[in-house]
C-alpha cells in the first residue's frame, strides 16, 4: 500500500470529510475539509490528534497499515474540539494501553467529553517527551483555538504539528504537500478558515507564530489542509497578515433586501466605490452569500458598507447574523459606512448604528437612508457618494 510519508517514519494518516455540509454547524464547506493526523513510528509509536468520528473505519485502516501489528503507545492531543478527538474512544478500544498525553487543560474538557480517561500523561510548556530516534517537544498555545491548545515539534525532523494554526478549509485533493497543488486554489478557503475560526483570537495566533520563530521549521503539519514543507515563508506570511489584520484596497458592500430596493442602492454604492478608483469592489446579498464567505473578504478588504433595508423597526433578519460576526470577531483596520431602505416608519439603518456604536465600527461617512425606492436623483447622490467616500477613506 503506498503510505504518505513526511519523512521516512512520520506518516500523514488523516481524512477527508467532503460529506458534512457546514463545519461546526454552521460554515459552509463546498469545498469539504480534512482532518489530519499524523503517525511517528519508532521505538515507541505516537499517533498526533485523531480524527473526526465519523471517519474511524478508513482510519483505523490507515494507522494499522502502516503499523503492522505493532501498537500505538502515545496519543497525543493537541487540541480538545471533537473535529479531531472525537475518535478518541475508538482508538483506545483498539489500543487500551494507550497513554494519552495533553497539558494541564487538556483533560477536564476531554472528560467531560468523553468520560474518564485512565492512562494520563501531562506536559508542561516546553517539555520533551522521546520516543527513541525522534524527541517530542509541547508547546502551548491558548486560545489557537481553544485555552488548551498547544503544537507538538519534532526536534529531529524540525516538523512542527500546528493544530489548528496553519489550517484551512478543502479537502485535500490528491495533494498533501503545499508544492503539489496550486496554492491559489487553496488560499480563499484558507483565508475563510482563518476569518471564521482562528480570527477572533488573531492577537493569540500571531503569540503562537512568534512563539515558534525561535524553533528551527523545515515542515508545518495542520490539523486541517495542506502540509506545508516549501512554501512555509508564504504560508507564515498569509498569516501574519491576517493575524496582525493588514487590510488590503478593496470594499466590500453587502445588503439584505426585501423587495430589491436596497440591492439597487448596493449597486448605487458600489458604482461610486469603483469610480474612485476601487478595483476590488465585492457585492453579497446576505440573504443569498453564506455568511463565512462574506466575513472572509471583511477579513481581506478595508473597507466595509453594509445595507439593510427595515423589517418591521429593526434590520432585514438576515443581516443579523453578519453584524453579530462582525461584532464578536472585530475585525480591525477597518472603514465602514451604512446605508439602508425604509418601509413606513424606518428601522434598518437605525438598528445597524446601534450595531456600529456597539462594536465601535469606523463609520468614515454620514449613513443613507432612502424612503422608498432609490428613483430621486438626490437619493441616488447621497448613495454614491458613501460609496466614494468609503473609497477615498480605503486609498487615503
Ligand atoms: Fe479543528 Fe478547533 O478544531
Amino acid at each position: 500500500m503506498q503510505q504518505i510519508k513526511l519523512t521516512e517514519n512520520i506518516y500523514y494518516v488523516g481524512v477527508n470529510d467532503r460529506r458534512t455540509e457546514l463545519f461546526e454547524n454552521h460554515i459552509e464547506l463546498p469545498n469539504g475539509v480534512s482532518y489530519n493526523s499524523y503517525l511517528i513510528v519508532d521505538e515507541k509509536v505516537a499517533l498526533i490528534d485523531p480524527v473526526e468520528a465519523g471517519f474511524i473505519e478508513e482510519y483505523l485502516f490507515k494507522i494499522k497499515s502502516v503499523l503492522q501489528g505493532r501498537k500505538v503507545d502515545y496519543l497525543i492531543i493537541n487540541h480538545d474540539e471533537p473535529d479531531h478527538s472525537s475518535s478518541i474512544a475508538a482508538v483506545l478500544r483498539e489500543w487500551p494501553e494507550v497513554q494519552v498525553v495533553g497539558n494541564a487543560k487538556t483533560f477536564a474538557p476531554l472528560e467531560a467529553f468523553y468520560g474518564p480517561i485512565e492512562n494520563k500523561k501531562t506536559v508542561a510548556e516546553s517539555e520533551t517527551l522521546s520516543l527513541g530516534k525522534h524527541t517530542l517537544q509541547f508547546f502551548m498555545v491558548p486560545m489557537v483555538h481553544w485555552p488548551e491548545s498547544m503544537v507538538t515539534y519534532e526536534q529531529t525532523s524540525g516538523i512542527v504539528f500546528s493544530n489548528d494554526a496553519f489550517g484551512g478549509f478543502g479537502a485535500l485533493n490528491g495533494g498533501i504537500f503545499d508544492d503539489q497543488v496550486n496554492l491559489a486554489f487553496y488560499e480563499d478557503d484558507m483565508r475563510r478558515y482563518y476569518a471564521n475560526i482562528v480570527g477572533k483570537v488573531a492577537m493569540q495566533a500571531l503569540k503562537a507564530i512568534e512563539k515558534l520563530g525561535g524553533l528551527e521549521i523545515k515542515m508545518i503539519a495542520p490539523s486541517h489542509g495542506l502540509v506545508w514543507r516549501s512554501n512555509l515563508a508564504w504560508v507564515i506570511g498569509k498569516y501574519t497578515q491576517w493575524s496582525k489584520q493588514e487590510s488590503e484596497e478593496g470594499v466590500v458592500v453587502v445588503y439584505g433586501s426585501m423587495h430589491g430596493n436596497t440591492g439597487v442602492m448596493a449597486d448605487i454604492v458600489a458604482r461610486g466605490a469603483a469610480e474612485a478608483g476601487i478595483k476590488e469592489v465585492k457585492v453579497y446579498d446576505v440573504a443569498k452569500t453564506e455568511v463565512s464567505f462574506i466575513m472572509s473578504d471583511i477579513w481581506k478588504y478595508k473597507g466595509v458598507i453594509i445595507g439593510a433595508c427595515a423589517h418591521y423597526a429593526n434590520m432585514f433578519p438576515d443581516m443579523t447574523l453578519l453584524t453579530h460576526e462582525i461584532n464578536e470577531f472585530k475585525p480591525k483596520d477597518k472603514c465602514y459606512g451604512l446605508f439602508g431602505g425604509m418601509s413606513w416608519s424606518g428601522g434598518g439603518v437605525k438598528a445597524l448604528s446601534k450595531c456600529a456604536e456597539e462594536g465601535k465600527w469606523n463609520l468614515v461617512a454620514d449613513s443613507v437612508e432612502v424612503k422608498g425606492a432609490p428613483i430621486r436623483e438626490e437619493d441616488w447622490d447621497r448613495l454614491y457618494n458613501l460609496g466614494k467616500a468609503v473609497a477615498e477613506a480605503v486609498k487615503g
